[in-house]
Order: structure tokens, then sequence, then C-alpha cells
């Protein structure tokens, strides 16, 4: 392993927009460049009066010094005037899951995926603003032999949203290629997260609620496909060192470097809900990997980070905030 070091002298942000500020991922992002004094703009499609995990999402948000909420489609409204004197755009906005993905709502996915970031690259270029930090997706690697994936390895998108995620990444890295684009991108390959508010469709969600609750967990195949869950503090740590880093690779995996099956998972949940999971087994669904784990060295060598949470620690503190509502604590 190579030695960490956090990242030297890296300059502050102190105006940025957080596309996708209403999701999961956002919200954490957005919260944390507030804690750190940041002017952060949040844009996103869905407000608080959209259903109840986006409430919850930016209820951590609202009324905090320094928050700028936009509610707006990255597809058709103007970007420009967001981004005057941006230091950082993080572009997280997109339709994820994978499963969704094959039927009639796969327009979606290309509408805001692929079209609004074309928007958003176009506007970050004509506003120079000098950095642009694209969450991508472990799932543009595909099948894989079960080792770590390396970001040279040949992408074999495997559903129709890990192939939106290949375009949204390669969409923004072509632009930054064109000889004088004043805007640098880096697109970060962001495995399974988890963690409090995690979305409700998303496998750990879904088995913490089980256990808690005693509502019956579907298990799409055996149990045995595993994943490189990656804590949501580890994720927004490594997006932040993005915004800021000095070295210019442009394709980084965000993840543990380790995996665990569902079956790990349920097992996790069932010892610290202290309750059985009635598991029904369901039908694998298509597009499903049977394994991710990240190769992080180029994400330590480029940002200075690697992932510190294990996944029963993370997955404690889903748990506690799922019976609480304390995550994150008030600061
Ligand atoms: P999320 O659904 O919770 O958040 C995405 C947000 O983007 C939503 O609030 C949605 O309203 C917004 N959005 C979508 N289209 C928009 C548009 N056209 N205009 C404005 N807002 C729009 O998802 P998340 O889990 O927080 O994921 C965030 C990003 O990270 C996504 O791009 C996703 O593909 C990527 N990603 C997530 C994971 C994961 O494990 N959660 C893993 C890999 C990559
Ligand atoms: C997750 C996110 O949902 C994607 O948006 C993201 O791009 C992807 O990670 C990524 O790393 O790139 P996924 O790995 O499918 O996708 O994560 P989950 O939705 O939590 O599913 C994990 C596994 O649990 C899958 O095998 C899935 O089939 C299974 N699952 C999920 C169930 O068995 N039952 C459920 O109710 C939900």
């Amino acid at each position: 392993m190579s030695e960490i070091h956090p990242a030297v002298s890296a300059p502050v942000i102190r105006r940025t927009v957080v596309t996708g500020a209403a999701g999961f991922i956002g919200s954490h992002l957005a919260h944390t460049l507030l804690q750190a004094g940041a002017t952060v703009i949040g844009v996103d499609r869905r407000g608080p009066a959209s259903d109840k995990f986006t409430a919850a999402n930016l209820s951590v948000l609202q009324g905090r010094e320094g928050y700028i909420p936009v509610t707006a489609d990255l597809h058709d409204c103007a970007i420009d005037p967001l981004l005057v004197d941006t230091d950082v755009v993080f572009h997280l906005a997109g339709v994820p899951g994978v499963r969704p993905s094959w039927g009639w709502q796969f327009s979606e996915y290309v509408r805001s995926n692929i079209l609004a970031t074309q928007r958003v690259m176009d506007a970050a270029i004509r506003m120079r603003v000098p950095r642009l930090v694209v969450a991508s997706s472990s799932s543009v690697y595909g099948v894989t032999s079960g080792g770590p994936s390396v970001e040279s390895d040949r992408p074999r998108p495997a559903s129709p949203y890990a192939v939106t995620k290949l375009a949204e990444e390669q969409l923004c890295l072509a632009h930054a290629a064109r000889a004088g684009c004043p805007t640098s991108v880096i697109a970060l390959r962001y495995f399974t997260v988890y963690g409090p508010r995690q979305r409700p469709d998303m496998f750990i969600h879904r088995a913490l609620d089980a256990a808690l609750t005693g509502r019956s967990l579907r298990l799409y195949g055996d149990g045995h496909q595993r994943r490189d869950f990656t804590f949501i503090d580890d994720v927004v740590a490594a997006t932040i060192a993005a915004g800021t880093s000095p070295d210019n690779t442009s394709v980084l995996n965000i993840g543990g470097g380790t995996n665990a099956s569902l079956i790990d998972v349920i097992n996790i949940a069932q010892s610290l809900a202290g309750r059985e999971i009635d598991v029904r087994s369901d039908r694998a669904r298509s597009g499903d990997v049977l394994s991710t784990r990240a190769d992080t060295r180029l994400a330590e060598a480029a940002l200075g980070w690697r992932a510190t949470t294990d996944l029963p620690s993370g997955m404690r503190v889903q748990m506690q905030a799922l019976t609480h509502s304390t995550y994150p604590a008030a600061a």
C-alpha cells in the first residue's frame, strides 16, 4: 500500500454548485461543504414536498448559512447564472439504479445522465469553472473476473444504466480534453454507497429496514453477489478532495478495496437488530453483476484518500440513523 498524504495546502472551496443536492450522496456532500464554510448552490429537480426521503435529505441543508437551494431541471433550466464565480461544480444529479433501467424509464436515464450532463458541462466551460467533478459508477466495469477493477480496464457495461454512466463520464472528459478547455474534469467511479439516508431502493437500506421492522426482504438471486460497499463519509471525503486536487488524473475508483456478499449484509443486519430477517427468494435481475471491487491505488495517489469505514461499523451508523434520525448530529 502506498503511503497516504492528506492533501497539502489544497485550495479552499469558497463557492460551489452541487447538482443532485436533494439526493442521498448530494445532500451529504452539500452538508459537509457547508460545515467547511462554503457557499453551496444546491440544484435539484426535487424539493422538500417531493417525497419523504427527499424531505429528509433536504432537512439537513435548509436554513443553513451559505445554502442556496435551486429547484430546477438541468435538462432545460438556465445553468450559466448558477455558475457565476464557482470554484467547483460537483455534478451528482442523475437517475441512479441498475435494475429499472431496462424498461421504458431508459429515456429518463438518457435525459438526465447524458443530455443534462452535456448542458452542465457546456455551461461550466462557458462560465470558466476551473473544476468539475462528475459522479460515475462502478457499474461501468460490468462483469469482471472477481478481482479488483483498475481504471484502465476495458469497460463492459452490463445494463442500460451503466451505459449512460459511461457515456456521462466520457462526455465530460471529451470536453475537458479539447484544446484550451478551462474546466478540468475528474470522474469518480463510486462503488455501491451506503450510510444514513441511503436510497430506499438499495439493498442495505432494505436489509436494515427488514431487520428493524419485521417486513420481508426480497433477495434477488442466491445472495452470493459481492459488492465493494462504500460508506458515505468516505465517499464525501474523496469527492471534496477531488474538487481541490492539483492532480488531474481523470478517472478514479472510489471504493473500499474489499467486498462483502449480500448474505454477509443480512447477517450483520440481523446481529445489529437482534432479529431474524424474513428473506424471500426472488429471481436474479438482469444487469446485476456478481462482484464489484475497487483497485484504489490511483485514488490514494491522486487524492491522498483511502476509505476508513468497515461494513459493520458503517451499517451500525446507518441503523442508528434509521431508528433515531440522529445523523448527522446537529452541528
Ligand atoms: P439520488 O437519486 O438519491 O440523487 C440524485 C438526485 O439527482 C435526485 O435528487 C434527483 O432528483 C436529481 N436529479 C436527477 N435528474 C435531474 C435533473 N435532470 N435535474 C436536476 N436534478 C436531477 O442518487 P444517489 O444515490 O445520491 O446518486 C447520486 C449520483 O451518484 C448519481 O449520479 C448516481 O448515478 C451516482 N452513483 C451512485 C451510487 C450509489 O451507490 N448511490 C453509486 C455509483 C454512482
Ligand atoms: C448501486 C446503486 O444503486 C447504483 O446507482 C450505482 O451506480 C451502483 O451501486 C454502483 O456501484 O455503481 P447496486 O450495486 O445494484 O447499485 O446496489 P443495490 O441497489 O444496493 O443492490 C445490491 C445487490 O442487492 C444487487 O445484487 C441487487 O440485485 C440486490 N438487491 C437489491 C436485492 O437482492 N434485493 C433488493 O431489494 C435490492
